[in-house]
């Protein structure tokens, strides 16, 4: 398994992936599938911000994608990113979200960030056990946030320094 930065030929199963995660899961706090041309406006805006997108590439296809961006947009946030990551779900529980995330620390550091932030539903089981691995303190939840599935959805915060 490599990782690296994603292109835009990675596009179609980075939007399969997303979309699959969409329909199946409270993961992503949105409930209308994305488009092709929605995943390339987002790769380029991160491209253009200097911010990573990378991928698990297993040599002949796409296992998931982790990428990190601004958290809040006023100047005092600057050093504090948000990332996410996502592994397909016929290819977990074999180390790629662990790597994706691992590889996203050293990208964090080079461009001096301070904090990572993961924001994971707190029923994403999976998430928080790979975060809390990876060195992540959850430090807080906000109850009710959100509603997907005719059901509210509590939202858990977690940080880790750079
Ligand atoms: C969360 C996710 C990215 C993990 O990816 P993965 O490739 O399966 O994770 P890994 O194989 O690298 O597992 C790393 C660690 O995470 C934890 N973990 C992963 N899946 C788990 C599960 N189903 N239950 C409990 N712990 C789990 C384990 O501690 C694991 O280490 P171990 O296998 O040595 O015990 C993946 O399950 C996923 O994409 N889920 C749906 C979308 C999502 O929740 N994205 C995260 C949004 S913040």
């Amino acid at each position: 398994m490599l990782i690296r930065d994603a292109t835009d030929a990675d596009l179609p199963q980075i939007l399969a992936l997303y979309n699959d995660v969409v329909a199946t899961t409270t993961a992503i706090y949105e409930e209308r599938p994305s488009t092709l041309e929605e995943r390339q406006a987002w790769l380029e805006e991160r491209r253009r911000r200097g911010f990573p997108v990378l991928v698990a590439d297993s040599g002949d296809e796409v296992l998931g994608f982790s990428s990190f961006g601004e958290w809040r947009s006023r100047s005092g946030y600057r050093f504090t990113v948000e990332h996410t990551v996502h592994v397909r779900a016929d290819r977990r529980r074999r180390g790629a979200g662990r790597t994706l995330v691992e590889a996203l620390f050293p990208r964090a550091a080079a461009l001096g960030m301070h904090v990572m932030i993961a924001l994971i539903d707190s029923q994403a089981t999976a998430s928080c056990r790979l975060h809390e691995r990876l060195g992540f303190e959850p430090v807080g939840t906000f109850r009710q946030v959100a509603r997907k599935f005719d059901r509210w959805l509590d939202l858990v915060a977690m940080q880790r320094a750079v």
